[in-house]
This record gives structure tokens, C-alpha cells and sequence, in this order.
């Protein structure tokens, strides 16, 4: 095998960037065995020069402007490992004009600005790789990319924030609230010391959006696409949903409605406990995926940290230093994001209701209206006190389109004997 040095420029030295100079060197034979590159980090640029690293560099190596990185006359390929869509997209911007091929673990740049990237990638023939952007070790990227080239793509179900999985696991097994579940995320260093873009919804969001690029070969707009996050997930939905055989997952959906029309949605769900995708526990991340010709796959794995990150960036570098083709979108024009009014699922319907002579007929009546029936009622009826008062009753309705199940919602709202804002989830089949 033919041997080359391609020389990096790495900006971020944080987690990601931190573990890729490790991994670079600590497996530098391995490499070299395997794919004939040996990588030579050139430059390394972070905010704090004065900050205490696990790894150290040269001094040489480091500055505290990008511009030196990216500029360097030696750097062939540019990681981009800072995070952010302003900062970073200057990085990746700089870099393609330059035509210098480009790495990035940068999930919302890539699914908020992607477009421009992507623009810029093509006019200037410089390539940009992302495999570590969604669910960190598992090769979900390349696997569509390459594995499963041949196919076309008929449904896909990921489990792709670590954080709200992590979340929900305690609040299931441990009986943890929301608040304490989270506090505990962020001790022990699960959760950033911002969760927001975790917990709502969004991290997981933009991953999908990179889903179904990939997977469809278009780049829907992040203003298409529909997220609800896990804050308003209540112990109780939890315990309910478990003891009718569910467990609340955030799920990312990514699958075709209709000819040339894709659902892309990222939401707190219930999927059956039957499921695979149910048993993920923790931290871990899941994808799974069915094709036209290779049926059902499940990817399982680390979503984030530096070994899993790393090793997805490593894998892209190279990919970059062999010349391998990247994703680029190809099909812009014959696909849109299916309206969340048009998606149908079942649904999961639970009430506060005042104990009164006709409350179900109200409910059945309102929801007949709009076309939704259901297929099973529950109501916590303490078999020692049957005549206690009801308090609420909760219900998986068929299949129905989310802008019906809306509609229904508010007529219910409106009723006297409804006494809080219904609480809805949608329920996965997978089928
Ligand atoms: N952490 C994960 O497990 C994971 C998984 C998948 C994808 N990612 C993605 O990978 C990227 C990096 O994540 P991370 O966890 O490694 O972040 P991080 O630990 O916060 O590290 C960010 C690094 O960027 C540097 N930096 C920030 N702004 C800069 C600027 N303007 N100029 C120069 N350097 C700058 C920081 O410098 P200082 O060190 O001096 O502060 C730090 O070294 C993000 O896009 C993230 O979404 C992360």
C-alpha cells in the first residue's frame, strides 16, 4: 500500500478535537496499516492558550485565531470542532473557498446553513464530511452513504440524544422526576451546562434533518421540520404508558408520507416495549432502519464523547485523505417535508377530567367528529375503591392525521368538564 502524510489543521480542542489528536496518535501504526495515511497535526486553535490540557501539544502548533489554522499553507484538511453557526460557519466557508476539504461534527451548522456549505462544497469542489454530526460512534452516515446505496430508504427511527435518553431512563426505572432526572444528567456530565438544545428537542432535530439529507438526497429547511423536546414529560405519562406496555422515548422519524413527500419529526413518543429501539438504555443511541431490499437494521452505540466522536472523525479524515466521494445533495427538487397536520400515527390521550354523568360521551362525541376513534380506554380505577372519584381517563386512539387530532384537542379543551390542557403523545408503530 501505497504510504502519504496528510498534514490537519484542527480548530476546537475541546472533547472532540482533544480526542482526535489522541486517537491520531496513539493509533498512528494502526493507520498507517490500514488505510496507508499517517495524519501530522500542523496547527490547533481553542480560546484559552492558558487553559490545562490532558493532551499536550507543542506550543508552536497553537494560536487562538482560526484564521491561522485554516490559512496555514500546510493544512490540507480542516476540522472544524467548535460548535455554534456563526463562528463555525466562517471556519467551513473560509476553508471550502480555499478548497480545502472540510470535517465537522457540527450537526446545526450543517442542518441550519448546510445549504450555503453545501453551495460552497460544489463551486469549489472542496468536499465536506460529517459522520461524527449524528449519533457520534455509529456509522449511520456512511452506512446510508455506501452500505446501503442501493436501496431506497422506506422508513427510519433513531433514538439520537443521549441526554433525553438518559433522562427518560431514570425517570422510568428510578421513579426520578423531570428536574431531578436532569440535575443528575448534568452531574455527572451528560448534560452540558445549557441542555437546552438537548432537552428541547432541537440537537436530536438537526441530526435528523442530516437523516433524511442522507438518506433522500435533499436538505430540507430546519424551519420545516417539526420538534417538540422531553420538558414537559410527566412521571406519571411515564408509569401510564409503561403499565399499558410503552415506554416514552424521544424518537426521531425520518420516512416518506407519500411520493416525494418525507416526514421528518422529532418528538416525545410511545413505542412499544416489543421494540428494540425500547430497550435503549442510558446514554447509548439507536438507529433503526428499513430498506426496499435489505429489510430491517439496527444500529446501536455511543452517541457522544471523545473515543465515539473521535472515532467517527478519524474515520472521515480518511475518507478526505483517500479522496472519497461526500455527501452532496442530489435530489433538491423532487422531495418536500410532509405539513405535521398530514402525518398520521396513533396517539396517546390523557385527560383531567371533573367526575360528572357524561364526561366519556362529551370526549367520544368530539373525537367521532373529527374522524378518531379509539382503540383501548384505561382509567385508574382502585379496585378497593370503585366509587372513588375520577379524576382523569386516558386512551390510545387508531391512526390519525396530526391536524385532525389538533382540531379535536381544542374542542376538548373547551369543555367544562376538562380541567387542564389535554396531555398527547404520539404512538409509534413502526410497522
Ligand atoms: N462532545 C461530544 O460528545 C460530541 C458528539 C458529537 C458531536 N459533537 C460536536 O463536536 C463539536 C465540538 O464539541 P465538543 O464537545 O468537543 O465541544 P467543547 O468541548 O466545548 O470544545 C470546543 C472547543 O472549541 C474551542 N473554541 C470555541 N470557540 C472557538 C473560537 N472562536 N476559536 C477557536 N477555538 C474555539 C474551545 O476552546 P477552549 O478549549 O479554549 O475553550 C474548545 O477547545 C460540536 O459541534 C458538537 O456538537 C460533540
Amino acid at each position: 500500500m501505497s504510504e502519504k502524510v496528510v498534514k490537519i489543521g484542527l480548530i476546537g480542542f475541546g472533547t472532540v478535537g482533544g480526542g482526535v489528536c489522541g486517537l491520531i496518535e496513539k493509533q498512528e501504526e494502526l493507520l498507517k496499516q490500514r488505510s496507508g495515511v499517517t495524519f501530522e497535526v500542523v496547527k490547533v486553535a481553542m480560546r484559552d492558550l492558558s487553559k490545562k490540557r490532558d493532551l499536550e501539544l507543542d506550543p508552536e502548533k497553537l494560536t487562538t485565531d482560526w484564521q491561522d489554522v485554516v490559512n496555514h499553507s500546510e493544512v490540507e484538511v480542516v476540522v472544524e470542532l467548535i460548535g455554534g453557526t456563526t463562528v463555525a460557519f466562517d471556519v467551513v466557508a473560509t476553508a471550502l473557498k480555499l478548497g480545502k476539504p472540510v470535517v465537522t461534527g457540527n450537526k446545526a451548522l450543517l442542518a441550519e446553513r448546510g445549504k450555503e456549505i453545501f453551495a460552497l462544497s460544489k463551486q469549489y469542489d472542496a468536499p465536506v464530511y460529517f459522520e461524527a454530526a449524528v449519533a457520534g460512534g455509529i456509522p449511520i452516515i456512511k452506512s446510508l452513504k455506501e452500505a446501503f446505496v442501493s436501496n431506497s430508504l422506506v422508513n427510519l427511527a433513531g433514538i439520537i440524544n443521549g441526554t433525553c435518553n438518559y433522562i427518560l431512563e431514570r425517570m422510568t426505572e428510578a421513579g426520578l422526576s423531570y428536574d431531578a432526572a436532569l440535575k443528575e444528567a448534568m452531574e455527572l456530565g451528560y448534560a452540558e451546562a445549557d441542555p437546552t438544545l438537548d432537552i428541547n428537542g432541537w440537537d436530536a432535530g438537526h441530526k435528523a434533518i442530516l437523516l433524511g439529507a442522507v438518506g433522500y438526497g435533499f436538505l430540507p429547511s430546519h424551519k420545516e421540520v417539526y420538534v417538540t423536546g422531553i420538558e414537559s414529560v410527566k412521571l406519571e405519562d411515564i408509569k401510564l404508558a409503561d403499565s399499558l406496555g410503552y415506554s416514552i422515548k424521544l424518537v426521531s422519524v425520518v420516512k416518506p408520507s407519500s411520493e416525494g413527500v418525507i416526514e421528518i419529526r422529532t418528538q416525545p413518543s410511545l413505542i412499544p416495549k416489543s421494540h428494540l429501539l425500547a430497550k435503549v438504555d442510558g446514554v447509548f443511541n439507536a438507529v433503526s432502519l428499513s430498506g426496499d431490499a435489505v429489510g430491517n437494521s439496527f444500529f446501536y452505540g455511543r452517541g457522544a464523547g471523545a473515543g465515539p466522536t473521535a472515532t467517527a472523525v478519524v474515520a472521515d479524515l480518511v475518507d478526505a485523505a483517500l479522496g472519497s466521494k461526500a455527501f452532496l445533495p442530489y435530489d433538491e427538487s423532487s422531495y418536500s417535508v410532509a405539513p405535521i397536520e398530514q402525518t398520521e400515527t396513533a396517539y396517546f390521550i390523557r385527560l383531567d377530567v371533573k367526575d360528572e354523568p357524561g364526561v366519556m360521551a362529551k370526549i367520544t362525541s368530539i373525537l367521532g367528529d373529527k374522524g378518531i376513534s379509539f382503540s383501548g380506554t384505561h382509567s385508574s380505577v382502585d379496585p378497593n375503591a370503585p366509587d372513588a372519584e375520577m379524576k382523569d381517563v386516558s386512551f390510545i386512539t387508531h391512526k390519525a392525521p396530526f391536524g385532525k387530532l389538533q382540531d379535536a384537542l381544542l374542542a376538548l379543551e373547551s369543555l367544562d368538564c376538562i380541567t387542564a390542557k389535554p396531555t398527547v403523545y404520539r404512538v409509534e408503530s413502526f410497522s
